[in-house]
C-alpha cells in the first residue's frame, strides 16, 4: 500500500531528511586513507544523535534479512554494492570508492539516502562509474512527476546508465519512504516506460540508483548482509529521498554541494 503524505507529514520527513544531509556532507572531509568503515559508522550515529535524530537501520529487521541490522550506517567498498557492514578491519586506502547509507529516524519521520565517496585518486573508468551513477540519480529524480509513472523513473535511470556501458545492478530497487523506512512502492533502476504505479502528489520516495561497472548480477556475501558484484567489478550508489510535490519534485536529503 502507497501511503500518501500531508503537507504535515512532508515537513517532518523534509526535517529528518536535513539532518541526514547534514551528516552526509560533514562525513565527507572525513572520509580518507586510514580510517576505518567503524570510525567512519561510529562519526555518523554521534552526529545523527546530536542534530536530534535515531539511526534508521540501527535494529531495523529489513525483509531480505532474518537479523536485525546492527549499526548505524552501510559502508560498501569498491565491488561491494550495499549493506557492507562497518568493521575495524577495513581501512580506507588510496583508490577506494566507499558508498556511506543511512537512515534517519526524526520524532517518527524517516529518511534514507547514500553518496559514493572516492579516496585520493581514483582510476578515470571508476571517475566516470561514480559520475555516471550520481547523474543517473537526478535523471530518475526529475521524472518523479505527478501524472508519471515509477517506470519512467526506472528508465531514465537503467538506459542512461546502459548508454555508458554500464548495468544497474539486479535485484536492488528504490522505494517508498517516510512514515517507515521501506514502504510501497518499490522504485527499480531499470525498466520500461509508462508502467508501473502512477505517481500522485504527496508520496515519498527513496530513489537509488545502484550501478556496476561490469555486469549487474549480484551476490551475498557469507556475513549475509553485504551484497557484491558477481564478477568483481566496482559498483557505485546513490540516493535521495524526494516529495512529489505540484511543482515537481523536492529534494528531501539535500547533501550534494554541487547539484
Ligand atoms: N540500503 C537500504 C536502503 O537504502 C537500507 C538498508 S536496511 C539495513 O533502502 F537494515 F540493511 F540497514
Ligand atoms: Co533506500
Amino acid at each position: 500500500m502507497i501511503i500518501i503524505k500531508s503537507d504535515e507529514e512532508i515537513e517532518g520527513i523534509r526535517k529528518s531528511g536535513y539532518i541526514l544531509a547534514r551528516v552526509l556532507r560533514d562525513l565527507r572531509e572525513f572520509i580518507r586513507e586510514g580510517v576505518t568503515t567503524w570510525a567512519i559508522n561510529k562519526k555518523a550515529e554521534e552526529m545523527i544523535r546530536k542534530l536530534g535524530g535515531k539511526p534508521a537501520f540501527k535494529g531495523y529487521k529489513p525483509g531480505f534479512s532474518s537479523k536485525k541490522y546492527p549499526f548505524s550506517t552501510c559502508i560498501s567498498i569498491n565491488d561491494e554494492i550495499v549493506h557492507g557492514l562497518p568493521s575495524k578491519k577495513r581501512v580506507l586506502k588510496e583508490g577506494d570508492i566507499v558508498s556511506v547509507d543511512m537512515g534517519v529516524n526524526y520524532k517518527g519521520y524517516f529518511s534514507d539516502a547514500a553518496c559514493t565517496f572516492t579516496v585520493g585518486q581514483v582510476s578515470e573508468d571508476v571517475k566516470k562509474l561514480v559520475d555516471v551513477t550520481r547523474r543517473a540519480l537526478y535523471l530518475g529524480v526529475s521524472k518523479a512527476v505527478v501524472g508519471n509513472r515509477i517506470g519512467d523513473i526506472s528508465y531514465a535511470i537503467g538506459s542512461y546508465v546502459r548508454s555508458f556501458g554500464f548495468s544497474p545492478v539486479k535485484d536492488y530497487c528504490g522505494h517508498g519512504v517516510g512514515i517507515k523506512i521501506h514502504e510501497d512502492p518499490a522504485v527499480p533502476n531499470d525498466g520500461e516506460p509508462n508502467t508501473g504505479e502512477l505517481i500522485r502528489r504527496g508520496m515519498t520516495l527513496a530513489i537509488e540508483p545502484m550501478v556496476s561497472m561490469g555486469s549487474g548480477d549480484a551476490v551475498t556475501k557469507e556475513d549475509g548482509w553485504t551484497a557484491v558484484t558477481k564478477d568483481g567489478s566496482y559498483a557505485a550508489h546513490f540516493e535521495h529521498t524526494i516529495a512529489v510535490l505540484d511543482h515537481g519534485p523536492e529534494i528531501l536529503t539535500p547533501w550534494d554541494e554541487d547539484a
